[in-house]
């Protein structure tokens, strides 16, 4: 069902969240809309749909802004990231009477671009291999995941998500309390799925260190194929400094504040955040439960 949770814990106010599909998902309203649970079931993806699905702050924007430039021959687009992708769980799937046809998911013409934050089990796939979505999945290490969001969230001010202390917002998120739920329960069943030939698992770590290289792995993935010279030109408008210089179009436009989706795009930025015992805890917790999986992350000297 749907339902809004507003965590507290002491004198702090905790991330304001919904129930979606028994995922608490961020709650700004009125965006969610409360008939999704029951489209979700009928709602029809099609083989040309792509979609980026990541934990939150594990690099979204920038995977959605490569494969934009990837469609467009590494053309830079002036519109917000917002208007080029839906965000799957916040957007109404089927119009209703006296709607826009268009206002609607299922309306849209193809190719539908859309980022999700959903777990694996709740991503619409189609049955039939032959014609399924394209789902790309981006992962970050959990440390740096923590920083990015608790400034992100900070950043819609003191009446907004979140005004509580670097320490409470990790404490939410290592437990599990925090939008989308644990972050290793929702990493893991996308990277078993990593070998399906409908679906590509990247890791912000290994952006940051080739890009080109991950530019034209996404490439092929898509079945786009483009011109060395194409690659590297996307490869050098997708790093952190390019991307920075049109910020506006990589902001959130829904919210008055309109919080920045760029913020430092670093790898290892945690070390300046955590105390020791908070990175033993996120270790015990988080990192722990990736043993004998074979995924690991780079974590930044
Ligand atoms: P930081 O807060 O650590 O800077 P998402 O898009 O999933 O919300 O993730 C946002 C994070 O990705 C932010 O991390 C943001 O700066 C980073 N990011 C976005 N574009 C990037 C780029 N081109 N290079 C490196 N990091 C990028």
């Amino acid at each position: 069902g749907f339902q809004v949770i507003q965590e507290s814990e002491g004198d702090f106010k905790g991330p304001r969240q919904a129930l979606l599909c028994g995922v608490r998902v961020p709650f700004y309203a009125p965006v969610i809309d409360t008939d999704f649970e029951k489209d979700l079931s009928r709602f029809e993806t099609r083989e040309d749909d792509v979609f980026i699905v990541t934990y939150p702050k594990s690099g979204t924007t920038w995977v959605q802004e490569i494969v934009w430039q990837i469609y467009h021959n590494g053309k830079v687009s002036r519109k917000n990231i917002e208007e080029r992708y839906a965000q799957f769980e916040k957007s109404q799937l089927f119009p209703r009477p006296g709607d826009e046809p268009a206002v609607a998911l299922s309306s849209r013409p193809s190719p539908r671009f859309m980022k999700c934050h959903f777990p694996y089990h709740l991503l619409p796939m189609s049955q039939n291999e032959a014609n399924r979505s394209k789902y790309i999945y981006v992962a970050r290490n959990p440390k740096d995941v923590a920083v990015s969001y608790f400034h992100f969230v900070r950043s819609f001010g003191p009446d907004g998500d979140f005004n509580g202390t670097f320490e409470n917002f990790a404490n939410f998120f290592v437990n599990g309390k925090g939008s989308y739920g644990l972050w290793s329960d929702h990493v893991l069943p996308w990277w078993k799925r990593r070998n399906d030939p409908h679906i590509l698992f990247l890791k912000y770590e290994d952006l940051k260190k080739d890009l080109y290289f991950n530019v034209r792995r996404v490439s092929e993935f898509l079945n786009k194929s483009l011109s060395e010279d194409v690659i590297a030109k996307i490869a050098h408008q997708c790093t952190f400094g390019e991307m920075k210089k049109n910020s506006d179009n990589f902001s959130v436009k829904d919210i008055d504040s309109k919080p920045l989706l760029l913020r430092k795009g670093q790898i290892g930025d945690w070390r300046n955040y955590f105390s020791a015992e908070l990175s033993k805890k996120f270790d015990e917790i988080l990192v722990s439960k990736l043993e004998g999986s074979g995924l690991s992350f780079d974590f930044g000297t």
